[in-house]
């Protein structure tokens, strides 16, 4: 023991673990102290209209519209007949947001000075709703994913591609099922006006194509992050503070009737609904539970600032600052790995519960998804 002449030094290999090349998704790795997230600010919106066509404006934004004490919303009204549904077989990326990007230039400040319109200022550029997947990863048990990361000009850009798995599951969808997805879009139609001064009209074709999405800046601890969702309507008193703090997020979901169906809807849905709308400082839930036919029986408002609150007697339930420790790692992971600033190389980060996190490279490959018009755009 007083032998000591073979240890080395602290930076030996020896002495230094090998980074690993993989991330540990363990609820318990990520218990410590929530983590710096900085209120999120909107710095603009798009809308995609009836055609997905793109407009760097609010033109699809919708006004919440309070219903009555005891709706009698029925959400099946009009599948068959009026009711064009979004090909989920065009793959969009991060298409729109580039878009965005390189209309709004001159509104976002540049690294190297305040006209350069490149590098952008920001470490990650991607959708809100790959974010929620990460966040909920430590509690997901069913469905993996894949997430491709190029990095140019020394931003992180993450798109996600669908899974073998998740294909096979859209692609043999249940009718029922098909139902269900449109169950969601009919009570937003029966909840929202078009104009801060009409009514909602259910007697009008629901059109998924149709989205307005906020852009929205924020950090994680060191993590800059710049990031488009899709906002369901907004309040339209016009003292409503300035979005994101005006959003609703509108939600449907089975009516509870058991202290199990409760003690589910707090373990599963409500980490859903909560990772969704915390991330891009969206205040509240408005959710629609329905019955077996698809009947609105209740209308609820969650206010997401609650929801670690109204969880916390479940036994061992999830719990918000392991979802946003989990987030910052895996965006730090990300950060050290893909190294090579290129736009047509890919990391493509993959995972399967009850696994790691794991990537490879690709060059050149079928995953490349920054567009040219893009890299022209934004090369200096
Ligand atoms: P619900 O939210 O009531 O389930 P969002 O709530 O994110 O605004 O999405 C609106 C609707 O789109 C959802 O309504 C649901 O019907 C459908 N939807 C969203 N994400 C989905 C997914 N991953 N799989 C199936 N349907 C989805
Ligand atoms: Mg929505
Ligand atoms: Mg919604």
């Amino acid at each position: 023991r007083t032998n000591h002449h073979w240890q080395q030094s602290s930076a030996t290999p020896e002495q230094t673990p090998p980074r690993s090349q993989t991330l540990c998704t363990s609820r318990e790795a990520y218990e410590r102290a929530f983590p710096l997230y900085k209120q999120p600010v909107e710095v603009g919106c798009f809308s995609l209209d009836s055609q997905r066509r793109f407009f760097s404006d609010s033109r699809q934004m919708r006004y919440y519209v309070e219903p009555d004490r005891s709706p009698n919303f029925d959400l099946s009204d009009g599948y068959r007949e009026r009711y064009v549904k979004r090909d989920e077989n065009v793959k969009e990326k991060l298409d729109h947001i580039l878009r965005w990007i390189v209309a709004n230039r001159s509104k976002l400040k540049s690294k190297l000075s305040p006209d350069a319109s490149c590098p952008l200022d920001f470490d990650f550029v991607t959708w809100r709703g790959h974010l929620t997947k990460l966040l909920t990863t430590p509690y997901e048990t069913r469905e993996g994913w894949l997430l491709a990361v190029t990095r140019f000009n020394g931003t992180l850009y993450i798109s996600e591609v669908e899974t073998e798995a998740a294909r096979r599951e859209r692609e043999n969808r249940p009718e029922r099922n098909q139902q269900m997805m449109y169950w969601g879009y009919k009570f937003e139609q029966y909840m929202c006006a078009d104009k801060t001064y009409s009514e909602p009209d259910p007697s009008g074709v629901v059109n998924t194509n149709e989205a307005f999405c906020t852009v929205v800046q924020t950090r994680l601890t060191d993590h800059k992050l710049l990031f488009s969702g899709e906002v369901d309507c907004r309040d339209k008193d016009p003292d409503a503070p300035p979005p994101p703090a005006c959003y609703v997020e509108l939600k449907t979901s089975a009516e509870i009737c058991t202290p199990k169906q409760r003690s589910n809807f707090h373990r599963f849905k409500l980490l859903k609904w909560w990772a969704q709308s915390f991330l891009p400082g969206v205040p509240r839930v408005v959710a629609g539970f329905r019955d077996h036919d698809g009947i609105v029986v209740s209308v609820e408002t969650f206010q997401i600032s609650k929801i670690s609150q109204l969880i916390k007697n479940e036994y061992n339930c999830w719990k918000p600052t392991v979802c946003m420790n989990f987030c910052c790692d895996i965006l730090s992971f990300v950060k050290r790995e893909a190294t090579e600033d290129n736009p047509s190389v890919v990391y493509l980060f993959s995972w399967e519960p009850h696994r790691d996190v794991t990537y490879s490279v690709h060059r050149d490959s079928q995953y490349s998804f920054l567009p040219d018009w893009y890299i022209k755009e934004m090369t200096c």
